[in-house]
């Protein structure tokens, strides 16, 4: 693996996790004895590369000082936003001055903390050489239907159609630029290759892993123990 740009790591970590209907903010949540943003950071920091991995927080967060990440000197924290996208572009700013324009940064859910450091490093040795970067994605096994009002009004074909994963891998100043763009013109954008492509990039796919979970609902949480400890077993 070539080292020639650093690589940063992004993870939002300032959603309340409404679907989760819990007290706690989901990335807090306890999976096998951690919790959810342990789990997830403790993996990211195990891939090398990483120069360092920003963090954004949500304003009212009170459970990060009781991660142990205080001290790590490659955790740096950021305000959080409104946003999914406004937390990522809070966590680049902070970034500024550290990261040059093609210097590389993974952003990844803190709700996924399934990943494996062997799906980063694959996301990082197929998109290291690309100009513009890539995604990891699921092919779609189900059948896919447009909906309005509880009435299918289209069917997609689903050769065509991939599950975007994260992490998902851009160069800092193009994904600076294209979050920045997107939030002037009030566009939301609920992933960072959307916000590319809107600028006309071509974001590439890595097939990810299918145990590569969003914890978003109740249930996810005994899936995601059981994934860990499969995992374990490789
Ligand atoms: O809500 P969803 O599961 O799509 O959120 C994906 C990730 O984005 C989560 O890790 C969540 O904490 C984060 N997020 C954030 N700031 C927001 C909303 C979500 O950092 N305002």
């Amino acid at each position: 693996m070539s080292l020639k740009h650093a690589f940063w790591g992004v993870v939002p970590a300032a959603g309340v996790g409404k679907r989760m209907g819990a007290n706690i903010p989901k990335q807090y949540l306890p999976v096998s004895g951690k919790p959810v943003l342990q789990h997830t950071l403790e993996r990211l920091l195990s891939v090398e590369a990483l120069s360092a991995v920003v963090v954004a927080l949500g304003l009212e967060d009170g459970f990060w000082p009781d991660l142990p990440f205080a001290d790590n000197p490659r955790i740096l924290v950021a305000d959080g936003g409104k946003e999914r996208a406004d937390s990522v572009l809070s966590a680049l700013n902070r970034l500024e001055g550290l990261a040059s324009a093609d210097d590389w940064v993974l952003v990844h859910d803190a709700a996924r903390l399934c990943i494996t450091r062997s799906d980063v490093l694959k996301l990082i040795e197929q998109l290291e050489h690309d100009p513009v970067g890539g995604i990891l994605a699921l092919p779609s096994s189900d059948t896919l239907k447009g909906v309005t009002d509880g009435i299918i009004v289209d069917t997609v074909d689903r050769n065509h159609v991939w599950r975007a994963l994260t992490p998902q891998m851009f160069r800092y100043g193009s994904l600076h630029d294209a979050l920045s763009s997107a939030a002037e013109l009030g566009l939301t954008v609920t992933d960072e290759a959307s916000a590319l492509e809107l600028k006309g990039h071509t974001p590439r796919i890595v097939e990810g892993r299918p145990d590569n979970i969003k914890i978003t609902r109740p249930e996810d949480l005994s899936l995601a123990a059981f994934y860990l400890e499969q995992q374990c077993c490789e």
